[in-house]
């Protein structure tokens, strides 16, 4: 039996998946490592922590599978997207890599969009946001230049990894898109970004498909780990575009809901056209010259995650949860706009926050509980009638992953909000799965990425849209939609105490 690694080097865990040729999943393991946050705001990482890491991972595995050192024959990555790797001429890491939750960038970011807003746009689908890595350079080259001086060489995260691994550097198109330095339809650096803000473009690695090959596990590390077969290395993706693939989101017709900490609604887009004016990020795909749109909830599990730590504490999220298909929808009126760390999408907005609207005295812990979870989805249906508005979409089909797959009654909730039948993964793996999927193409074993999902994705029974309570949610959303316009001002006040 053949294998592929699957490596998901996330913010908080690297995950490795051994997967077969038929997508079984036949062992997985994780290793834990610390953010760092030296000041207030900055979110930062040591890349050899992901080092360390993969070792463990790749000990566990080999203690957990018998025959896995004997019959690995490919690795790929899906990384953390936007955090910034630097590099010196000697090829070590001059600072902790800074992550992509680390907002220490509001200035740079409004000082590219006041200057060179619309280029930006044009060239890279996106605008300028504190988690995107070209505001992460020029933090860098105005607040540390005796380290900008130093520094001939910038990555992300999985490309560190796989440069420590094959001793060549290279990014895939789908998180080299993340940076804010690429062209994505033409698919190159972007020489009018570069020369705008002064980064040679001899520090960005080469770029590369997905499922490109960038090399060989290096002989002291085959030896170390004890592989018998020589072990092709595959370039990877961004985690949400792993994710995507993983879920089998390879065609315009179905979108991905996904709830973990943050939310993401996305679709894959057939070119990079579509002009969302920078509402939705427009990234490249990991299934070649494909697209994909996503917009960003940044409470969606950290809601309901507060709501519980500060209401019911001493209550599981089933017991939380228990009540929840008795209330109807709309929770008696009750509604909640998951805003409690500011928006991304649609509304980009540090200082709103969140607000429970409609309150009265019939309303239970499990009326608020139901609203946070309406609320969490409404949010990310914004992003899905921008697509639907933009872009002409109509989505029969969401994937639902994370948390909110996990249960029943949100699933419903997901399918009367959505309008759309809710389909879940019969083995949720997460973007590891996708990683494999792209070391499973690149290893010739099947010839696309559609063709690889259908062995290696499959679905459970679809959770159908209840007509009556669809047309129900199409009014509350409508006033759900009132809340952001009617609370920002005193929410900007707020703010200030
Ligand atoms: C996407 C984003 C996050 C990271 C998490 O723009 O910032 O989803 O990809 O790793």
């Amino acid at each position: 039996m053949s294998y592929v690694l699957g490596v998901d080097l996330g913010t908080s865990s690297l995950k490795g998946l051994v997967v077969d040729r038929e997508g079984q999943v036949v062992a997985s393991a994780s290793k834990d490592y610390p953010l760092l946050h030296p000041q207030t705001g900055y979110s930062e990482q040591d890349p050899q922590e992901w080092l360390d890491a993969f070792v463990d991972v790749v000990q566990q595995l080999t203690t957990k599978v018998a025959d896995f050192t004997k019959e690995l024959e490919g690795i790929s990555f899906s990384g953390q997207m936007h955090s910034l790797v630097v590099l010196d001429e000697n090829e070590q890491v001059l600072r902790p890599a800074i992550l992509w939750n680390d907002v220490r960038t509001t200035k740079q970011c409004q000082e590219i969009m006041a200057t060179f807003g619309e280029t930006l746009l044009s060239i890279t689908k996106n605008r300028a946001l504190e988690g995107f890595t070209l505001p992460k350079i020029l933090w860098i080259q105005e607040n540390e230049p005796a380290v900008w001086q130093q520094v001939r060489h910038m990555m992300l995260p999985k490309d560190y990894l796989g440069f420590w691994l094959s001793g060549t550097m290279h990014m895939d198109y789908s998180d080299a898109a993340g940076t804010l330095l690429l062209d994505e339809e033409k698919k190159e650096w972007s020489d009018s970004i570069l020369d705008r803000f002064a980064i040679p473009k001899a520090y960005l690695p080469e770029l590369i498909d997905s499922t490109g090959m960038i090399g060989t596990l290096r002989q002291e590390l085959t030896a170390q780990f004890g592989f018998e077969k020589e072990v092709q290395l595959f370039a990877g993706g961004a985690d949400n575009a792993c994710a995507a693939a993983g879920a089998g989101i390879l065609d315009d017709k179905t979108a991905m809901a996904s709830i973990g900490t943050s939310g993401v609604f996305l679709s894959l887009e057939n070119s990079a056209e579509q002009d969302y004016q920078g509402k939705l990020h427009l990234f490249n795909h990991v299934v070649k010259d494909r697209f994909y749109s996503m917009g960003v909830t940044l409470a969606a599990g950290h809601s309901l995650n507060w709501f519980k730590e500060t209401f019911a504490p001493q209550q599981s999220f089933d017991e939380l949860l228990a009540e929840i298909p008795t209330i109807p929808a709309g929770a008696n009126g009750l509604l909640f706009s998951p805003y409690i760390v500011g928006e991304r999408t649609p509304h980009v907005d540090s200082k709103i926050r969140g607000s429970f609207i409609g309150m009265d005295t019939t309303h239970t812990l499990s009326h608020f509980a139901r609203a946070v979870l309406e609320g969490i989805t409404f949010s990310l249906k914004d992003s899905q009638v921008l697509m639907e508005q933009v872009a002409g979409k109509s989505f029969k089909k969401v994937v639902s992953v994370g948390g909110g797959a996990k249960n029943a009654a949100w699933l419903q909730i997901q399918a009367d909000i959505f309008d759309a039948d809710i389909l879940c993964l019969e083995a949720e793996q997460g973007p590891g799965l996708g990683a494999a999927m792209l070391a499973a193409v690149g290893l010739g074993w099947y010839a696309s990425l559609p063709e690889c999902a259908e062995t290696f994705v499959s679905y459970l029974p679809a959770v159908h849209p209840n007509k009556e309570a669809v047309e129900q949610y199409q009014k509350l959303y409508a006033i759900y939609r009132e809340i952001y316009p009617a609370t920002k001002e005193i929410c900007h006040q707020l703010n200030e105490y």
